[in-house]
């Protein structure tokens, strides 16, 4: 069974009184113990999207059809009361910038705490042992003894380890992880996937796993969807993406990506559109060396291909 799904979600944003879409009829489910990623370049609704799952969205969004489920129930009918009771707690976030999470006036250990006290209902010495334990999962040293330091105290690669401990301590079952190694180096942001990855494997825990670096999907993610101008363009296992593209775009993507080009790095040309303009037919067709007449027409629908869904005219 699905975890979570995502049904025909479409979400505008208003702006001086107008409505502008930034995503359109997204479609998604996740298994338990799944890692799925959504890539794509900036501005394509990756972030919109696991914010829409959360449920904190900017007050100048809105979500004007789908259904969001988790474990058969539409987070969307839920009251803000409601998601509190599970957001951070079954559902967690590790964002881009972990201080965003983190309070820089309190210790790791008394925010570590907090969410222990709140979520498990546990207190004192016993809260104070899941801390550790958690701490040391995450492969923090001396664990009992930082629970005194402060968030600037921490590096970024260990601050993004505490929101990770945070999400174990809560249990949390699916773990929206919004670029979560950006802002890392590179040793580090290997050593935080790789630690992702043992979470999933160890805990069955599922992932939504945000990023625009298709060479760290291609590493962790079981299965991925394309984004492209608030649209799912192509959506499939990860193996098989990489190994047989279908949607322009992701080929493009696929050459502009150094590791898997030996040969010639081949940028995409041109750039993404916004919000703002409106398109009648794929919104890819400016940059795409494949159109045809009917691209500026009619917004493709999807085509199965083996185990890819593909929204291009190409395969009809
Ligand atoms: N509050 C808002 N009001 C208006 N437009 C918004 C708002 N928040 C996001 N957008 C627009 O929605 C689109 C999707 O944004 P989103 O943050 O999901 O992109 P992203 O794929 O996460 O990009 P990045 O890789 O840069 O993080 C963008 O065009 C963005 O400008
Ligand atoms: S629908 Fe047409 S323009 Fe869009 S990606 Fe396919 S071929 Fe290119
Ligand atoms: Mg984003």
């Amino acid at each position: 069974m699905n975890i979570l799904e995502i049904k025909n979600l479409n979400l505008s944003f208003s702006s001086n009184g107008q409505l502008f879409q930034a995503l359109y009829d997204i479609n998604l489910s996740l298994k338990r113990g799944e890692m799925l990623a959504l890539v794509g370049e900036s501005g394509c609704g990756k972030t919109v999207t696991a914010m829409s799952i959360l449920r904190l969205l900017a007050p100048n969004a809105r979500i004007t059809s789908g259904e969001i489920l988790y474990k058969g129930q539409n987070l969307l009918n839920y009251t803000e009361k409601q998601m509190q009771t599970i957001r951070g707690r079954e559902l967690a976030l590790v964002p881009q910038d972990p201080m965003t999470s983190l309070n820089p006036l309190y210790t790791i250990g008394s925010q570590l705490l907090e969410v222990i006290e709140l979520h498990q209902k546990i207190k004192g010495k016993e809260a104070e042992n899941i801390a550790v334990d958690v701490l040391n999962q995450v492969k923090i040293p001396n664990a009992r003894e930082r629970l005194k330091s402060y968030p600037h105290e921490f590096s970024g690669g260990m601050r993004q380890r505490v929101i990770i401990a945070m999400a174990l301590a809560c249990k949390s079952e699916v773990i929206i992880a919004d670029e979560p190694t950006t802002a890392l180096d590179v040793t580090v942001q290997a050593q935080i996937m790789e630690l992702l990855k043992e979470i999933q494997k160890d805990l069955n825990t599922s992932f939504i796993f945000i990023s625009h670096d298709f060479g760290l999907v291609y590493e962790a993610a079981d299965n991925a969807a394309v984004m492209y101008a608030g649209h799912i363009v192509e959506y499939s296992a990860t193996d098989e993406l990489f190994k047989n593209p279908r949607h322009p775009y992701t080929k493009a993507l696929l050459k502009a990506l150094p590791d898997f080009n030996s040969v010639k790095l081949e940028p995409i040309e041109g750039q993404p559109p916004s919000i703002k303009d409106y398109f009648k037919g794929c919104s890819f067709e400016p940059r795409c060396d494949k159109r045809m007449d009917i691209c500026s027409q009619k917004n493709p629908e999807f085509y199965t291909l083996g185990n890819s869904k593909v929204s291009c005219w190409l395969y009809k």
